[in-house]
């Protein structure tokens, strides 16, 4: 089935250049469009200008607040996150309604995927967990309940039993 898909391409892809070819044969001396369509040439470097303007303004008001930096100043306490083929190990695995935990996630082998899940299967927070880095994550518990952390990257045979729990509580 594949190498009739590439069988197919290839012969496409041979009629284009024959098109190409052949238009190429065909074609005389190259007209400037200034000359041939001076309307249209000047509205085609009209649009260009807006366009490029348009682009940079999108550009500069979409990029604006990034990187995110979501409660930086609140953080009130961190916890170290390892992954491994096939679990995770939490430096805590509680926390209080309305602290702000900064997960400091890493892998000691592969690639994993650090999701947290609040109490109602809701994915509330996402990062990469990558060997030889530490990447990290916050999020701001208002709800109590027992929060799930799932691996959502392929990690090999046991990803699927990648999980760990948090217990959050409501303050004393
Ligand atoms: Cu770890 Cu999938």
């Amino acid at each position: 089935m594949q190498s009739l898909a590439v069988q197919i391409s290839a012969l496409f892809l041979l009629l284009l250049a024959a098109c190409f070819v052949w238009v190429l044969g065909k074609a005389t001396t190259r007209v400037p469009l200034e000359q041939v369509a001076p309307a249209a040439y000047r509205a085609r470097s009209k649009l260009f200008i807006v366009a490029l303007i348009a682009g940079v303004l999108i550009a500069l008001l979409t990029l604006a607040p990034w990187p995110h930096d979501a409660h930086a100043s609140e953080v009130t306490r961190r916890i170290d996150v390892k992954a491994r083929q096939w679990a995770w190990d939490l430096s805590d695995a509680k926390a209080q309604v309305g602290e702000v935990i900064e997960f400091r996630v890493s892998s000691e082998d592969v690639n994993h995927g650090f999701a947290l899940y609040d109490a109602q299967q809701k994915i509330v927070a996402q990062i990469q967990a990558m060997p030889g880095f530490v990447n990290t994550v916050r999020y701001r518990f208002d709800s109590p309940g027992t929060y799930q952390i799932l691996c959502l990257e392929f990690c090999g045979v046991a990803h699927h039993a990648m999980v760990a729990e948090l217990n959050v509580t409501a303050q004393p």
